[in-house]
């Protein structure tokens, strides 16, 4: 039930209100003064209050009405304040407005003006609460799935894997092309298992020089090697407790696979120029861009560590499969860059989600934010603009359409399905337009959207 709280120091006015607004829709209080209100409005949060501004000990001045406005939106920022003045007193009216209130209603009181006004600002209250509800789950959504967005089939099947695996200490390798997350799903999980207080410590099994691995990862002895002037923990002992994840696993040579799977299947580990076995206990997970399967078919991995490792395979889809993705994504990031960048935008223009949509993305999501961040920078309108995006000419280039490695019958298809749906998304879903300017017949268009599956 809702309330609706009446400020009023006049006997005779508090009585007419309270007779002339009992309502079933909500309960009413009243209240003589400013404190008498506001202990009201902190019990009972009153959706919709209507406040006389000449309230004691300043009957004649506005002066009190108005603190008590400006203390009831302090505790309650969305209660609606309608505020009552004399017949004469415009320019408090306006005060009122500019301080936050509702609306305000001149004396003498028209019940009939004054109910429709209050059932408006109820109204509005509850769609208010609504959508702040609306927007809270929204929110908690992509908190519950570590900021991983993303709706297609296969990201759905992600989301739900890494629930399923993240309370186990089974290792995980995740696969996927540069950008489309591979981290990203390392974080959720570290953060989503038993593990969560403990640290997560990332190597770059490719960024490190060769003959510096062995020491990085598992540590070394004061005097080990020359330059070893102290004794040095690795990275292996620091993720104890916690998560070690490996990044671009496929890069680590060959002897240094021998000496992590040994690690793997004792989980104790020797610090270079050491010889006392130390227990480690972290979760592994691993990740990787390149085709595993080929790597050891080329003699490059170890097959004997890739069953180590890859008993849970967790593969991310480039962002040119995702389906509907490429848009969520899009105004995800635009909805953060701007806020990150207090400059607000609305959207896409028709041209520029036509382009976002049908561009290859080698880069996948990495390359989408930052397209995004840079177009945001440049942007001089409430549109992004395909150029903005740096969509030129050469966004067509083959490369950037995602046509490397496929047989011509397949490009032909790719292009165009991408083709129809760019044309699809400039006219808005109009099917003449559409297939007018792809220079077909309606029927053709018909053909191909029922080839592609493309739902309009
Ligand atoms: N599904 C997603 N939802 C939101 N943001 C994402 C998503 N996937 C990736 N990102 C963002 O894209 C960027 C790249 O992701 P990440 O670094 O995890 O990719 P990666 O696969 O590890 O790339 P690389 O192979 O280049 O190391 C990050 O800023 C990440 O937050
Ligand atoms: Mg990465």
């Amino acid at each position: 039930m809702e309330h609706l709280l009446i400020v009023d120091d006049n006997e005779d006015v508090l009585t007419q209100l309270k007779w002339g607004l009992t309502s079933e829709s909500y309960t009413l209080h009243l209240a003589a003064n400013v404190d008498e209100a506001l202990a009201v409005f902190r019990k009972l949060h009153p959706g919709v209050v209507t406040l006389d501004l000449g309230l004691p000990p300043h009957v004649e001045s506005s002066e009190e009405g108005f603190r008590g406005l400006v203390e009831m939106l302090k505790l309650e920022p969305s209660a609606k304040i309608i505020v009552v003045t004399g017949n004469d007193e415009r320019e408090n009216a306006l005060q009122a407005i500019k301080l936050g209130a509702f609306d305000f209603f001149r004396k003498p009181i028209d019940l009939d003006e004054l109910r429709v006004i209050i059932r408006r600002a109820f109204h509005l209250h509850a769609i208010e609460r609504e959508s702040v509800v609306q927007q809270d789950e929204a929110a908690s959504e992509v908190k519950d799935n570590c900021g991983i967005v993303g709706s297609c089939a296969a990201m759905r099947g992600v989301l739900g894997l890494i629930d399923k695996v993240a309370a186990s200490d089974v290792p995980i390798l995740i696969s996927g092309e540069s950008g489309t997350g591979k981290e990203l799903v390392a974080r959720a999980i570290h953060s989503k298992s038993l593990r969560k207080h403990g640290p997560m410590i990332c190597i770059n099994c490719g960024a490190i020089p060769e003959n510096l691995i062995e020491s990085e990862l598992f540590g070394h002895e004061k005097g080990a090697f020359t330059g070893a002037a102290s004794m040095v923990r690795g990275k292996v002992e620091y993720a104890g407790d916690g998560t070690l994840f490996l990044d671009e696993i496929g890069e680590l040579p060959v002897n240094l696979q021998v000496k992590l799977l040994r690690f793997l299947q004792e989980m104790v580990i020797q610090r270079v120029g050491g010889r006392k076995d130390i227990p480690v206990n972290v979760r592994i997970i691993a990740a990787t861009n390149i085709d595993i399967a080929a790597a050891i078919a080329h003699g490059r991995f170890r097959e004997d560590l890739y069953y180590r490792i890859g008993v849970v395979n967790i593969h991310l889809p480039p962002l040119r499969e995702r389906e509907d993705d490429v848009r969520i994504l899009a105004e995800y990031f635009l909805e953060r860059i701007t806020r990150d960048l207090g400059k607000p935008l609305a959207g896409f223009t028709p041209d520029a989600l036509a382009c976002l949509n049908t561009y290859g993305w080698p880069g996948n999501i990495r390359e989408l934010e930052n397209k995004l961040r840079r177009a945001v920078l440049l942007a001089d309108s409430t549109l992004l603009t395909a150029e903005e995006l740096g969509f030129g000419e050469s966004a067509f280039a083959l490369n950037g359409l995602g046509l490397a490695d496929k047989t011509l019958k397949e490009a032909r298809a790719m292009l165009e399905k991408k083709m129809v749906l760019a044309a699809l998304a400039k006219y808005e879903g109009n099917i003449v337009k559409a297939s007018e300017a792809l220079g077909i017949s309606r029927p053709t268009m018909y053909d191909l959207l029922k080839k592609h599956e493309i739902e309009n």
